[in-house]
């Protein structure tokens, strides 16, 4: 299967499945010297990691991550750096329980890939669903947490903003909430009523929707490139990579179309610092392509986990009507994991961008 690598100059590749031996990256192009150690690449795993509350799948993995290669220790400073050649993150699977999924080999759950796979490739892996499982995204994160540390000045920062048709007053926005509630919520009222909702959808065999937001302060103006390689295009396509997501926006997004010019345009005014002063940021924080200096903001929507235990209508491989119940261990919305998971593909996404315009721009 091709097209596992993605970015430019700090390119990222994954591989591995749900069930096989483990998962990894392989981070190519990352400059050398910058410290880096396995807790940096853990701490950031450790918050996408599965079992961590009710609320997510109580499969448990501990997600240990190995460096393999690309770094050593520094005689100087007696740190571990980065050497500039390539790095490996290797994470074992320990917890896979292929018996879960031994019913549903012949059969095609809706709303995964199984069929589209198949069709494909003509050949299925059965066990939680190969290389289209979301385990991968726990080598994107790892690749996030060393992306951080080509782009140091810039925070990146995720939040779940709505839970089914439950949205975050966005008057109580408060990021320290973020590491305080199980859902990555920065409004603590609204993650209160999303754990009523989400016991009652987990109890009656369900799932849910999400959309989650990711922050980027920090970023300066110039970054990303016009036409082909515009910075919100690779957002949006960074993101939208992500299992389960179905929709990106960047800044408004599609509530642009309500808008009229005069609402829309983000005015500006002279700066202290020989910049200008946006009054709104409608345009999250990309303009033409390249960034502006405002805070980048993007948001995506995460669907509903396929996998519940209600009865679904399906068909065999052999094209028969069937029915099917999706039993092992599931999350009730998969946008909370998700949260993690798309700091860490904007990570990349602005380390590459940075790397380029340094290239280009110096
Ligand atoms: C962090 C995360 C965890 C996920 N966990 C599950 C899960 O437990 N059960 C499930 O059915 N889908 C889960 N998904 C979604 C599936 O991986 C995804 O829907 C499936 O691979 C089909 O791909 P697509 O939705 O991108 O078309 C998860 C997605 C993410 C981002």
């Amino acid at each position: 299967m091709s097209h596992n690598t993605f970015g430019h100059l700090f390119r990222v590749t994954t591989f591995g499945e749900s069930h096989g031996a483990g998962i990894g990256c392989v981070v190519d192009g990352c400059p050398p010297r910058l410290p880096l150690e396995a807790a940096d690449i853990q701490a950031e795993l450790d918050r996408r990691r599965p079992g961590t509350s009710r609320f997510t799948t109580q499969r448990r993995e501990p997600d240990e991550a190995r460096l393999l290669s690309g770094v050593m220790t520094d005689d100087e400073t007696g740190r571990q750096v980065t050497t500039g050649t390539p790095i490996a993150v290797f994470i074992e699977n320990v917890d896979q329980r292929s018996k879960d999924y031994g019913d549903i080999r012949d059969k095609y759950r809706p709303g995964h890939a199984d069929y589209a796979y198949d069709a494909k490739y003509g050949i299925r892996d059965y066990r939680g669903g190969g290389r289209s499982s979301a385990r991968e995204t726990a080598a994107r994160v790892a690749a996030g947490a060393i992306a951080r540390k080509v782009i140091p000045g810039v925070t990146i920062r995720g939040a779940l903003v709505q839970m089914g048709a439950l949205k975050i007053d966005r008057e109580k926005w408060d990021w320290a909430e973020v590491a305080r509630n199980p859902f990555f919520c920065p409004d603590a009222g609204a993650a209160e009523r999303f754990a009523d909702d989400l016991d009652a959808i987990r109890k009656a065999g369900s799932s849910i929707g999400a959309v989650v937001e990711v922050v980027a302060e920090g970023v300066p103006p110039g970054w990303g490139a016009p036409i082909y390689g515009k910075l919100d295009a690779e957002l949006a396509s960074a993101l939208m990579s992500v299992n389960a997501v179905k929709g990106v926006e960047l800044g408004d997004g599609f509530a642009v179309a309500e808008l009229t010019g005069e609402e829309n345009a983000d005015e500006m005014r002279a700066g202290n610092d020989g910049k200008p002063r946006f009054l709104s940021n409608r345009a999250g924080g990309i303009l033409g392509g390249i960034s502006t200096g405002q805070p980048i903001v993007a948001r995506f929507a995460v669907k509903p986990t396929s996998s519940i235990l209600k009865a679904r209508l399906t068909v065999t491989r052999a094209m028969e009507d069937t029915e099917i119940v999706t039993k092992g261990r599931h999350d009730p919305c998969v946008g909370i994991r998700a949260v993690p998971v798309g700091e860490a593909m904007v990570a990349c996404v602005l380390a590459d961008a940075f790397l380029r315009h340094r290239g280009q721009v110096g």
